[in-house]
């Protein structure tokens, strides 16, 4: 049995994957968000859920013990997010993280497209580029995702690129992220110091094309 835990399981994708790990006998999940009645629409029966903020460290390690993979699912002061999970996962001994950010990190995102995705969130993104360069820094067994701008759509095809190669794609719905993650926490070898960008195969263009 692989134990995992999930923070920051309220997020929009920590949702599909909590869907689909519904039924799956082989990963037992922890879900630690900080308030649970958010969940309340979904299963969650076989899951044991921890209410707690990412920052709160006594109560993350708490949740941390015995984990075998944690994926993260968090948006906001993401550099200092990732600080306490990475220190946190030292001091457990929990050695593989799954990590979302975004596009545009690395300014890898090329042509028209990339600039507009500068103008739209270039703001926003340093707060991101430093959680992974401090995740990258470490000696986790991570692997940071870079999905595109996501959507709703109900929608599991997704295309990926490498850290070194210029980002393909404008948009991935949440369901297609979390259908590769799934990848990740069935086989957990898989994409160790990867750094991946996520989008759906087929929407190149100069922005998302519901923008
Ligand atoms: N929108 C886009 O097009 C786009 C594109 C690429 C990447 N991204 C990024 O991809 C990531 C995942 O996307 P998403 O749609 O799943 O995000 P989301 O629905 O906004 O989920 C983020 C989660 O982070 C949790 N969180 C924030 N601060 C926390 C804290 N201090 N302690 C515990 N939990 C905390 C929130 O919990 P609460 O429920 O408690 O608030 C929320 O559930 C985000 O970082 C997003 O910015 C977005």
């Amino acid at each position: 049995m692989t134990n995992v835990l999930i923070v920051g399981a309220s997020g929009a994708i920590a949702r599909h994957v909590i869907a689909f790990l519904r039924g799956n006998d082989s990963l037992n999940t922890t879900l630690y968000l900080r308030n649970a009645a958010r969940l309340a629409d979904l299963d969650t029966t076989a899951m044991r859920v921890v209410e707690g903020d990412v920052t709160d460290t006594a109560r993350l390690t708490e949740a941390m013990q015995g984990q075998d993979i944690v994926y993260a699912n968090l948006t906001g002061d993401m550099d200092v997010m990732a600080r306490v999970l990475v220190d946190t996962m030292d001091a457990e001994d929990v050695k593989r993280l799954i990590f979302v950010t975004s596009l545009g990190i690395y300014d890898e995102v090329p042509g028209k497209f990339g600039e507009w995705n500068r103008r739209e969130i270039g703001a926003y993104l340093p707060p991101f580029r430093r959680a992974a360069d401090l995740i990258e820094a470490s000696d986790l067994d991570y692997t940071i995702l870079r999905p595109a701008w996501l959507t709703d759509k109900d929608d599991l095809a997704y295309e990926t690129t490498t850290r070194d190669e210029p980002f393909e794609g404008t948009e991935i719905a949440r369901k297609a992220v979390a259908a590769y993650i799934m990848t990740l926490l069935e086989d957990p070898s898989k994409d160790i110091g990867g750094n991946i960008g996520l989008s759906k195969p087929g929407t190149d263009g100069d922005k998302p094309a519901f923008m």
